[in-house]
């Protein structure tokens, strides 16, 4: 029997150095710390910032009416519900909860999960079995894929958004096989919508149910914001979607909707649901309060419409690339990893908060600064931002990138092969005087 030295598990972090290395650049864009939201403004190191990286699409995070029930639930009920709603944590908010969104999305039934991530994975871990597949779109969401990999069935991945390469996949598979179709309504990088009509129509002809992830679609799109589906009049066509709390409803948790008997097997079934405690009181009246608002309150829609469609046209006009976005989710192609961090960075010290996707979370050389736009945006903050990027574009010559040119030049990701002078040569060329240090905390005009 080997009798040596069992491996260190520990030993991967000790060798980690991506994150160290953007740090010791002056350029790392995560985990800021905010110590106060006012409105469309956060306040980190005691500098206000205009928030355009969010999910708060409605701003009713910051509602009073929201905030009021949330502390009115925490007041009735408690802190906590201290156990699952299995067992000992379920109030009659959950239950009201279940029965509004259930009406509003037109399913027959709902249930609530503690996030969005875990209705993905738990719905997917429960629902598909060993024989079974998944056809699952290469951009959806990290919760969905390790919803797939949890589950026994098998995962296939297609093209983004084509309905030709789902057809493609299904044409493989055994027509007895037990098949799922999963695809987010709107997707959380691009901005995109799904083509549901195609999709559907493909899936149909072999048998393939269908889920839609309407994270980023409730209280955005279809008629009262009950998401993609109700935006194409397919509610019927759809047999199971789900939403999150995280974004439009302001707070955190999540459902799944769909026929009574499929509910109520992953009531008795799904482990992320039943091992877990339900959601804080507090949580439940919040989101209850803020979807009777999105109920009542269609402009609130239209001025996140607004506001989106000032964003779209004013980055175009800019010059900068934007993707397909069809929604509030608004990528700006930068390029090269290392500009995207400076990018975020310099946004960051002008009074804008906004974070880089960079390689894997999107292609390599093709890095974006995500940016979202809130119903609470105002024209004032909306042109800020705009002339901002626009002077930090020309400024780091993000129009000259191998991303806008089409040049086979690669910028890379590789921070190991990054030195400081590289970013201070970046900052240079933009006109900062390196010397006195970062420019943090400069004042934002009104
Ligand atoms: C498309 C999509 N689905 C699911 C989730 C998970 O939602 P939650 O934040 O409620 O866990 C997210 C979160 O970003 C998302 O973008």
């Amino acid at each position: 029997m080997d009798q040596g030295s069992p491996k260190d598990i520990f030993q991967k972090c000790t060798t980690f150095e991506e994150a160290n290395k953007v740090r010791q650049l002056g350029v790392y864009p995560y985990f800021r710390s905010i110590e106060e939201t006012r409105g469309n403004e956060v306040v980190c190191h005691g500098q206000t910032k205009i928030m355009i990286g969010s999910n708060n699409y409605l701003g009713l995070a910051q509602d009073p009416r929201v905030i009021e029930a949330a502390c009115d639930a925490a007041r009735k009920y408690g802190s906590g519900c201290t156990g699952s709603r299995f067992l000992n944590g379920n109030i009659r908010l959950h239950e009201q909860l279940e029965e509004e969104l259930a009406l509003f999305v037109q399913k027959e039934a709902v249930l609530l999960f503690s996030t969005g991530f875990f209705v993905n994975q738990g719905v997917l871990a429960t629902l598909l079995e060993d024989g079974d597949a998944i056809l699952c779109d290469r951009e959806n969401h990290a919760s969905i894929l390790d919803g797939c990999k949890q589950s026994a069935a098998k995962t296939i991945p297609f093209a983004h958004n084509s309905a030709d390469a789902l057809r493609r996949r299904l044409e493989r598979l055994p027509s007895t096989a037990g098949k799922l179709l999963i695809v987010d309504g709107v997707f959380s990088m691009s901005g995109d919508i799904v083509d549901l009509p195609a999709m559907a129509k493909v899936a149909k002809e072999y048998g393939c149910r269908i889920y839609v992830d309407e994270a980023h679609s409730l209280g955005v799109l279809g008629p009262k914001g009950e998401g993609t589906v109700h935006h194409f009049g397919m509610n019927q066509d759809v047999d199971l979607t789900m939403g999150t709390f995280s974004k439009s409803l302001g707070s955190m948790g999540g459902f799944i909707a769909g026929p009574d008997y499929v509910i109520d097997y992953l009531k008795h079934k799904a482990r992320c649901f039943m091992f877990t405690a339900s959601l804080a009181p507090a949580v439940a009246g919040g989101v209850l309060k803020a979807l009777q608002i999105l109920k009542q309150e269609p402009e609130l829609m239209e001025s996140l419409w607004k506001n989106t469609r000032k964003m779209h046209e004013g980055f175009k006009s800019l010059g900068f690339r934007i993707g397909t976005t069809q929604t509030p989710i608004v990528p700006i192609l930068i390029g090269s990893e290392v500009k995207a961090f400076i990018f975020a960075q310099k946004l960051y010290e002008a009074g804008i908060f906004a974070t880089p996707a960079v390689f894997p979370a999107v292609r390599y050389g093709e890095a974006i600064i995500r940016t979202s736009y809130m119903t609470t945006h105002t024209d004032s903050e909306l042109d800020y931002v705009l002339e901002t990027f626009g002077r930090l574009g020309r400024e780091l010559g993000v129009f000259e990138e191998a991303a806008y040119t089409g040049s086979t030049k690669k910028n890379g990701y590789d921070f190991s092969s990054v030195q400081l002078q590289d970013v201070e040569g970046l900052r240079k060329s933009a006109g900062e005087d390196t010397s006195t240090g970062s420019a943090m905390g400069a004042p934002v005009p009104r």
